[in-house]
Protein backbone atom coordinates (compact mmCIF):
# COMPACT_ATOMS: atom_id res chain seq x y z
CA UNK A 1 0.00 0.00 0.00
CA UNK A 2 1.65 3.33 -0.75
CA UNK A 3 0.70 6.71 -0.72
CA UNK A 4 2.97 9.84 -0.35
CA UNK A 5 4.38 10.23 2.73
CA UNK A 6 3.17 7.17 4.25
CA UNK A 7 1.94 8.53 7.16
CA UNK A 8 -1.73 9.14 6.65
CA UNK A 9 -3.40 7.22 3.64
CA UNK A 10 -1.45 4.12 3.24
CA UNK A 11 -1.01 3.16 6.75
CA UNK A 12 -5.11 3.12 7.12
CA UNK A 13 -4.44 0.95 3.76
CA UNK A 14 -2.25 -1.51 5.79
CA UNK A 15 -4.46 -1.76 8.68
CA UNK A 16 -7.49 -2.29 6.96
CA UNK A 17 -6.23 -4.68 4.99
CA UNK A 18 -4.57 -6.87 7.82
CA UNK A 19 -7.88 -6.87 9.68
CA UNK A 20 -10.05 -8.54 6.39
CA UNK A 21 -7.28 -10.57 5.75
CA UNK A 22 -6.95 -12.10 9.70
CA UNK A 23 -10.66 -11.96 9.36
CA UNK A 24 -10.87 -14.45 6.05
CA UNK A 25 -7.90 -16.29 7.69
CA UNK A 26 -5.70 -15.25 4.89
CA UNK A 27 -1.45 -15.85 5.60
CA UNK A 28 -0.55 -12.83 2.97
CA UNK A 29 1.99 -10.54 3.92
CA UNK A 30 0.93 -6.76 3.70
CA UNK A 31 3.16 -3.67 4.42
CA UNK A 32 3.04 -0.08 3.64
CA UNK A 33 5.24 2.41 2.18
CA UNK A 34 5.55 6.21 1.07
CA UNK A 35 7.37 7.82 -2.64
CA UNK A 36 9.14 9.82 -0.08
CA UNK A 37 11.00 9.24 2.53
CA UNK A 38 10.27 12.96 4.46
CA UNK A 39 8.47 11.19 7.43
CA UNK A 40 10.35 8.04 7.05
CA UNK A 41 10.48 6.52 10.90
CA UNK A 42 7.28 8.15 12.29
CA UNK A 43 4.39 6.73 13.62
CA UNK A 44 1.30 7.65 11.43
CA UNK A 45 -0.11 10.83 11.75
CA UNK A 46 -2.27 11.22 15.06
CA UNK A 47 -5.38 11.84 12.99
CA UNK A 48 -5.00 8.42 11.19
CA UNK A 49 -4.50 6.19 14.20
CA UNK A 50 -7.77 8.06 15.77
CA UNK A 51 -9.68 7.63 12.91
CA UNK A 52 -8.45 3.43 12.77
CA UNK A 53 -8.99 3.14 16.55
CA UNK A 54 -12.53 4.38 16.47
CA UNK A 55 -13.55 1.53 14.23
CA UNK A 56 -11.03 -0.98 16.21
CA UNK A 57 -8.41 -0.71 14.17
CA UNK A 58 -4.87 -0.38 15.79
CA UNK A 59 -2.23 1.04 13.80
CA UNK A 60 0.01 3.19 16.48
CA UNK A 61 2.64 0.33 16.15
CA UNK A 62 3.25 0.98 12.48
CA UNK A 63 6.40 3.27 11.37
CA UNK A 64 7.06 5.12 7.84
CA UNK A 65 9.66 4.74 5.53
CA UNK A 66 10.12 5.17 1.56
CA UNK A 67 9.72 2.67 -0.96
CA UNK A 68 12.25 0.50 -1.54
CA UNK A 69 12.43 -0.41 -5.68
CA UNK A 70 14.08 -3.75 -5.12
CA UNK A 71 11.43 -4.70 -2.89
CA UNK A 72 8.40 -4.38 -5.53
CA UNK A 73 8.98 -7.81 -6.98
CA UNK A 74 8.72 -9.25 -3.88
CA UNK A 75 5.31 -8.41 -3.65
CA UNK A 76 2.49 -9.88 -5.97
CA UNK A 77 0.63 -6.43 -5.80
CA UNK A 78 1.54 -2.71 -5.69
CA UNK A 79 -1.48 -0.51 -4.63
CA UNK A 80 -1.32 2.88 -4.75
CA UNK A 81 -3.88 5.39 -3.43
CA UNK A 82 -3.90 7.90 -6.78
CA UNK A 83 -2.28 8.55 -9.95
CA UNK A 84 -0.01 10.53 -8.52
CA UNK A 85 1.84 7.98 -6.32
CA UNK A 86 1.15 5.32 -9.13
CA UNK A 87 3.25 7.77 -11.54
CA UNK A 88 5.95 8.38 -9.32
CA UNK A 89 6.76 5.07 -9.14
CA UNK A 90 6.53 4.32 -12.75
CA UNK A 91 9.10 7.40 -13.20
CA UNK A 92 11.79 5.46 -10.71
CA UNK A 93 11.44 2.76 -12.13
CA UNK A 94 12.32 1.41 -16.52
CA UNK A 95 10.84 -1.77 -15.47
CA UNK A 96 7.68 -2.33 -16.28
CA UNK A 97 5.49 -3.34 -13.14
CA UNK A 98 2.81 -5.29 -14.13
CA UNK A 99 1.26 -5.61 -10.62
CA UNK A 100 1.58 -2.14 -9.94
CA UNK A 101 -2.32 -0.78 -9.58
CA UNK A 102 -4.16 3.11 -8.45
CA UNK A 103 -6.48 0.91 -6.04
CA UNK A 104 -9.62 1.96 -5.99
CA UNK A 105 -9.97 1.53 -10.01
CA UNK A 106 -8.47 -2.11 -9.16
CA UNK A 107 -11.29 -2.45 -6.78
CA UNK A 108 -13.90 -1.18 -9.45
CA UNK A 109 -14.63 1.24 -7.33
CA UNK A 110 -16.82 4.63 -8.58
CA UNK A 111 -14.12 7.12 -6.95
CA UNK A 112 -10.86 7.66 -8.53
CA UNK A 113 -9.06 8.08 -6.06
CA UNK A 114 -8.19 8.21 -2.20
CA UNK A 115 -7.72 12.44 -1.42
CA UNK A 116 -4.62 13.30 0.42
CA UNK A 117 -6.65 14.16 4.03
CA UNK A 118 -2.94 15.57 5.05
CA UNK A 119 -4.22 19.32 5.20
CA UNK A 120 -8.17 18.34 5.77
CA UNK A 121 -10.18 17.38 8.99
CA UNK A 122 -11.49 14.63 10.48
CA UNK A 123 -14.30 13.92 8.17
CA UNK A 124 -11.39 13.50 5.63
CA UNK A 125 -9.68 11.31 7.40
CA UNK A 126 -13.57 9.37 8.22
CA UNK A 127 -13.91 9.48 4.14
CA UNK A 128 -10.50 7.81 3.54
CA UNK A 129 -11.46 5.48 6.42
CA UNK A 130 -14.42 4.47 4.63
CA UNK A 131 -13.00 4.62 0.74
CA UNK A 132 -10.23 2.11 2.04
CA UNK A 133 -12.44 -0.48 3.82
CA UNK A 134 -14.52 -1.34 0.95
CA UNK A 135 -11.79 -1.03 -1.50
CA UNK A 136 -9.90 -3.84 0.85
CA UNK A 137 -12.71 -6.15 0.23
CA UNK A 138 -13.61 -5.73 -2.95
CA UNK A 139 -9.28 -6.35 -3.87
CA UNK A 140 -9.28 -9.05 -1.39
CA UNK A 141 -12.73 -11.03 -3.60
CA UNK A 142 -11.06 -9.83 -6.59
CA UNK A 143 -7.74 -11.52 -6.01
CA UNK A 144 -9.64 -14.28 -4.83
CA UNK A 145 -11.54 -14.58 -7.51
CA UNK A 146 -15.31 -14.13 -5.71
P1 LIG B 1 -0.09 10.61 2.88
O1 LIG B 1 -0.29 12.16 3.28
O2 LIG B 1 0.59 10.61 1.53
O3 LIG B 1 -1.47 10.08 2.83
O4 LIG B 1 0.76 10.01 3.97
C1 LIG B 1 0.75 13.08 3.29
C2 LIG B 1 1.66 13.06 4.33
C3 LIG B 1 2.68 14.02 4.35
C4 LIG B 1 2.77 14.94 3.35
C5 LIG B 1 1.86 14.94 2.31
C6 LIG B 1 0.85 14.00 2.29
N1 LIG B 1 3.80 15.91 3.38
O5 LIG B 1 3.82 16.78 2.50
O6 LIG B 1 4.65 15.88 4.25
Amino acid sequence: MVCLGNICRSPIAEGLMKKHCQQQKLNWQIDSAGTIGFHAGEPPDVRSICCCKKHGVDISMQRASKIELQLLDTYDFIFTMDNQNLADIKNTTAIKLHHLFAILPFAEMTTSHVPDPYYGNTEDFDYVFQLLDEACIRVINKILNK
